[in-house]
């Protein structure tokens, strides 16, 4: 592979839900790509389809979800045309995945060392007396104390800070190539947030492991991201290196996630901007821009026909029809 090739490029990635007799248009031709080393956000809203990108990136998109379109590279082979036999292989040794709930992931009547014993016998064929060892290092390594006593503890007995920390190791178990963590920290409180994401970071740095990092913190892309794809609705609506997005964002939906977010060094008295009205969750075929009804620059065109990502800058994508213009979205930022 070409060094500067992406590891997972994923292209028009299409994936529904078919509920009774509606159709939830989940993922409607989200495009991005991973390079290994480098860590890349997506934002959005509840329900604008992170985590069902990143089960159809892993293959786990179960009926009554059907991805209906679209390839997912990885070393430049399409995973959505792998059978289930060989994505399980692909799983949990190339493909790995921290998922948004830790203690449903876990099985309450397996020990921590069951679940690590398990991923290292299957896919390093390692026998019992290595993988224990191998345990043992994970969760020193994910800086759990006295790992060989949590080896024995069942999940329930764990806090929160401890589970994820073990769904960390049980990711990083077999030397993963790409790691998808789901809002990794949603659940747990800031400082251990704050450790849980520097743990995430230190381990993604030594291995160059191509990391996707899905949250709807803003703070967090900016803290721990190179680049962002920010979804809406299904779609990814505006994609580019962090710093150029929060500089310049240029789609309104993300200058109103931009906006959002309290910044120290804003005066006290200006009140907090919110994005009016809130996202769909779409079951209709999608028509026009999804933002439209809520957005402030909307016209006639934004109704009828679907804008697609086109680049306004180096790297920086945008699907819009009328993206605020690069002067006006820095000063805005300012
Ligand atoms: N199993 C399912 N059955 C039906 N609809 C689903 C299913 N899973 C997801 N969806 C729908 O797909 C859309 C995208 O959901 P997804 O879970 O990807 O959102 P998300 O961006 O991860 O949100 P959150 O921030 O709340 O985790 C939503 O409208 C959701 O209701
Ligand atoms: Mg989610």
């Amino acid at each position: 592979m070409n060094a500067r090739e992406p590891l997972l490029t994923v292209h028009g990635l299409t994936t529904r839900f078919r509920v009774r007799d509606l159709t939830v248009y989940a993922v409607e031709g989200a495009s991005f790509s991973v390079s290994a080393g480098e860590t890349v956000g997506i934002v959005g809203e509840s329900g604008s389809g992170k985590s069902v990108t990143a089960l159809s990136i892993m293959g786990m998109i179960r009926w009554p979800g059907q991805i209906v379109g679209g390839q997912v590279f990885f070393h430049g082979e399409d995973l959505l045309r792998k059978p289930e036999s060989a994505m399980r292989r692909l799983r949990g040794r190339f493909l790995a995945m921290i998922p948004q709930n830790p203690l449903t992931s876990l099985n309450p009547v397996l020990t921590v060392g069951d679940h690590l014993r398990e991923v290292l016998w299957v896919h390093l064929g390692m026998g019992a007396a290595e993988a224990n060892r191998r345990a043992v290092e994970l969760l020193h390594r994910v800086g759990l104390p006295d790992p060989e006593q949590r080896m024995r503890e069942y999940p329930h007995r764990l806090s929160g800070g401890q589970r994820q920390r073990v769904m960390i190791a049980l990711a990083m178990a077999c030397g993963p190539e790409l790691l998808i963590a789901d809002e990794p920290t949603t659940a747990l409180d800031v400082t251990i947030q704050a450790q849980i994401l520097e743990l995430i970071d230190e381990l993604s740095r030594e291995a160059r492991l191509a990391t996707i990092l899905i949250t709807h913190n803003l703070g967090i892309v900016a803290g721990h991201c190179s680049r962002v794809v920010v979804m809406y609705a299904g779609r990814v609506v505006e994609a580019g290196p962090v710093d150029e997005i929060f500089a310049r964002p240029r789609h309104p939906y993300t200058l109103g996630l931009l906006r959002c977010v309290p910044r120290l060094t804003r005066e006290r008295t200006r009140s907090f901007y919110t994005i009016p009205g809130s996202p769909p969750i779409v079951t209709e075929p999608p028509r026009g821009c999804p933002f439209a009804p809520r957005c402030a620059f909307a016209t006639p065109r934004c109704q009828e026909m679907t804008p697609v990502l086109e680049e306004t800058g180096p790297e920086h994508l945008v699907a819009c029809w009328n993206p605020v213009p690069a002067a006006s979205a820095e000063e805005i930022m300012r």
